[in-house]
């Protein structure tokens, strides 16, 4: 049985439609949007809903499978095609005939590989690995990605010519965060889910923490919010859950472990800080601007001290690992700090951070994952700075 789509938000109830509208046709539909939004639960919904619900779903990972046998398992294989082929195989494309192939992460597919789906797309015939036959399949096609295909594009890793027809229906599914009531409606599904599974019963919670629930950012989305329930379950269940308790169990980028242990550091401390403080710690701007034109004028000292005390030991040993790609990033920062204190106006920390964001996007040439690793902050929340500042 699928998953019902809960939500009454004015975006959720557009999507369901459409979703209705295009589930009694095979048309290919793309489905994006932030990990653990619900594309696997609407490709679902969109099968289930055609009248194609009593053949085959197959869901494929193509970011799970290694790239040498991704043709095989989508296409199959014929005896002896290649050493280990024994016999012949049946790839997920007929598997899924008459049905629904559910591709996942489509963004990972290799090139050769996007050049083969095209043409199931545009004529439902593909070969076998070792095959010169072609075979035909009446296969509908619904791709997912939560990477940015337009960028993959640009970055000649995803075929534009694909793009274009995978995009012809795109539903794209908005994070949690952007969708008000509905947080409060998946609790309460959740819960019920859980009190079942558990058999526990859940006592609710207080008026502040629904309203944290209502605030919180969520990154990890629908996902998120079910585990964070389960774990309320069966871990909380004496009493009414409080915004502070609550707190603990939510994820906040400044709990995170600041080194794994086992884990080599891989940034230039100082760095590592001076970004931090202008992207993370949302204190005190003027006392983060004097700590920052501090740190600049004196590197050599131990700048961790003057910003997480608590933190500095475990690291102050790796100091000396710089190079010099990280050295100039702390140069760039300076500059820009002195150029802007020159007019008379220190710069703000907004001004700071979008500057520090753009300049680590050029140097790593506009890729997003490195960026996100330069500025010791993950991709998701790179993205949302990239929103908010407009920066292309
Ligand atoms: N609208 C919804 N109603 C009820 N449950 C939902 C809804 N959307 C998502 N879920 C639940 O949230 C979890 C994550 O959903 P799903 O796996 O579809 O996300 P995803 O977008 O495919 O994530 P990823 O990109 O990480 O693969 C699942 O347990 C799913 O059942
Ligand atoms: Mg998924």
């Amino acid at each position: 049985m699928p998953h019902a789509i809960i939500g009454q938000s004015t975006e959720i109830k557009r999507l369901v439609s459409l979703a209705n509208q295009v589930a009694s046709t095979s048309v290919t539909v793309l489905i994006t949007g932030e990990s653990g939004t619900g594309k696997e639960v609407f490709a679902e919904y969109i099968h289930q809903h055609s009248n194609r619900a009593n053949k085959a779903f197959v869901a494929v990972n193509c970011g799970a499978i290694p790239q040498g046998l991704i043709e095989s398992e989508l296409f199959g294989h014929v005896k002896g095609s290649f050493t280990g082929a024994s016999s012949s195989r049946k790839g997920y494309f007929e598997s899924a005939n008459q049905g629904t192939i559910f591709l996942d992460e489509i963004g990972e597919l290799p090139l050769e590989t996007q050049v083969k789906l095209l043409r199931v797309l545009e004529s439902g015939q593909f070969q076998r690995v070792g095959s010169s036959e072609s075979t035909q399949v009446d296969t509908r096609i619904v791709a997912a990605t939560n990477r940015d295909l337009q960028i993959e594009v640009y970055h000649n890793r995803f075929r534009e010519d694909l793009y274009y027809r995978l995009k012809s229906v795109e539903l794209y599914l908005p994070p949690l965060r952007e969708r008000g009531n509905d947080i409060l409606l998946l609790t309460e599904k959740f819960v019920r889910d859980f009190e079942q599974k558990h058999s526990r019963q859940f006592i609710g919670f207080t008026s502040e923490a629904a309203e944290l629930l209502l605030s919180y950012d969520w990154p990890g989305n629908i996902r998120e919010l079910r585990n964070l329930i389960e774990s309320l379950i069966v871990l909380e269940n004496d009493e009414k859950i409080s915004a502070q308790l609550l707190e603990n169990y939510l994820y906040r980028e400044d709990k995170k472990p600041f080194v794994k242990k086992n884990e080599p550091i891989e940034n230039d401390f100082e760095k590592e800080m001076i970004y931090r403080a202008l992207i993370q710690l949302q204190t005190d701007m003027s006392q983060i601007k004097s700590m920052l034109s501090h740190l600049l004028e004196k590197p050599k000292q131990e700048p961790a001290k003057l910003l997480l005390p608590e933190r500095a030991e475990s690291i102050l040993s790796k100091e000396d690992r710089k190079t010099d790609k990280e050295e100039s990033l702390r140069d760039m920062l300076k500059s820009f700090y002195e150029e802007a204190k020159k007019s008379d106006q220190a710069p703000t920390l907004q001004e700071l951070e979008r500057y520090a964001i753009e300049e680590t996007l050029k140097k790593c040439e506009g890729n997003k994952r490195k960026t996100a690793k330069t500025l010791g902050i993950t991709e998701r929340t790179l993205y949302r700075k990239l929103k908010t500042y407009h920066i292309e």
